[in-house]
C-alpha cells in the first residue's frame, strides 16, 4: 500500500513503498547495524564496533569530518561494501549473506544521492530520471506516470528536456534526487548531497529530503555542514574515526 501525504495536491503525490520489514521480521527497524567493523584491504579501519538502529520513517543526519567513516557506513547499508565483522540488516535482508538477485531487489528499494550527482551528460533530465525504471523493465506508460510527480517534487518539470550541462549545480542535484526516488524506495541515502552547493541550494535539497521523509521514506543524510544540521530539527549522530561520538 502506498503512503500518501495528506498535504500534497493529487498531481504532486509521490508514492513511497511500504517497507517489507514489518512482515518479514515483525520489527519496525529498517536499518540495523550490530557491532559492525569495517577494515579495508589496505588495513584502514574505517568503522569500529558501530551499532545503529533506524526505525521506518526516521530522518537521520550523520555528521563528522572527512575520513570519519560516513561514506563507508552508507556503502555497507546499500551493499557496496561488506562488513568485516558484525551484521548489517536492511529492510529485512542480512547484507552479510544477500547476493545476486536478492541484492538487486534490495537495491531497488534504496534511493541513493551522491555529492557529485552522477548524471549522464548525453541524456536529458527526463531520460536520466527514467533510465533506472527502463532498466527494471517498467512499461513506457508506467515510466511516464512516475516521472512527472518525481520531477514536480524537485521543481524541474520545465527542465525535463534539458541536458545536465545546461543546469545549475543545485538543479543537477535535484535531478539526481528525482532519479533516486522515481522508483519510490522506502529508504533514501544521501552522501554529502550538499557538498558542492551554496547555502540556498543546500537548503532546497534538505527541504526536499525532509519532504520525502514526511511522505513516509526513511532518510539518512551525511554531511559535515553543521549549520545545515542546526537549521533542522532532526536526529543527529556524530561519527569520528569510525566510532560514534557520545
Ligand atoms: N576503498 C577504500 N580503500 C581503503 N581505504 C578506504 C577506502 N574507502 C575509504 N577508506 C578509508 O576509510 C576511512 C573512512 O573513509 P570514508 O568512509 O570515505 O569517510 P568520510 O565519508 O567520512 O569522508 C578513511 O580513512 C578512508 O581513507
Ligand atoms: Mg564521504
Amino acid at each position: 500500500m502506498p503512503v500518501l501525504t495528506p498535504k500534497e495536491s493529487a498531481s504532486n503525490k509521490v508514492y513511497i513503498n511500504e517497507s517489507k520489514t514489518q512482515e518479514a521480521s515483525g520489527t519496525n527497524a529498517i536499518v540495523q547495524l550490530r557491532s559492525v567493523t569495517k577494515s579495508y584491504p589496505n588495513g584502514c579501519h574505517a568503522l569500529l564496533d558501530i551499532n545503529l538502529e533506524l526505525t521506518k520513517g526516521e530522518f537521520l543526519f550523520i555528521t563528522g569530518p572527512s575520513g570519519s567513516g560516513k561514506s563507508t557506513l552508507l556503502k555497507l547499508i546499500y551493499g557496496e561494501e561488506l562488513a568485516t565483522q558484525g551484521e548489517v540488516i536492511v529492510d529485512g535482508y542480512n547484507l552479510n549473506t544477500t547476493k545476486g538477485d536478492h541484492l538487486s531487489k534490495l537495491r531497488r528499494r534504496i534511493g541513493i544521492v551522491f555529492q557529485d550527482y552522477k548524471l549522464i551528460p548525453q541524456r536529458t533530465v527526463a531520460e536520466n530520471v527514467s533510465l533506472v525504471l527502463q532498466a527494471q523493465g517498467y512499461t513506457r506508460k508506467e515510466i511516464q506516470r512516475r516521472l512527472e510527480p518525481a520531477l514536480k517534487l524537485v521543481g524541474l518539470v520545465n527542465k525535463a528536456n534539458s541536458f545536465p550541462d545546461k543546469l545549475s549545480g543545485g538543479e543537477q542535484q535535484r535531478v539526481s534526487i528525482a532519479r533516486a526516488i522515481v522508483g519510490t524506495p522506502p529508504l533514501i541515502l544521501a552522501d554529502e548531497p550538499t557538498g558542492n552547493l551554496d547555502p540556498d541550494n543546500s537548503w532546497q535539497v534538505i527541504d526536499i529530503l525532509q519532504k520525502l521523509n514526511s511522505f513516509g521514506a526513511t532518510v539518512i543524510v551525511t554531511t559535515h555542514d553543521e549549520n545545515l544540521v542546526r537549521r533542522c530539527n532532526q536526529k543527529v549522530l556524530q561519527i569520528h574515526s569510525g566510532r560514534w561520538v557520545k
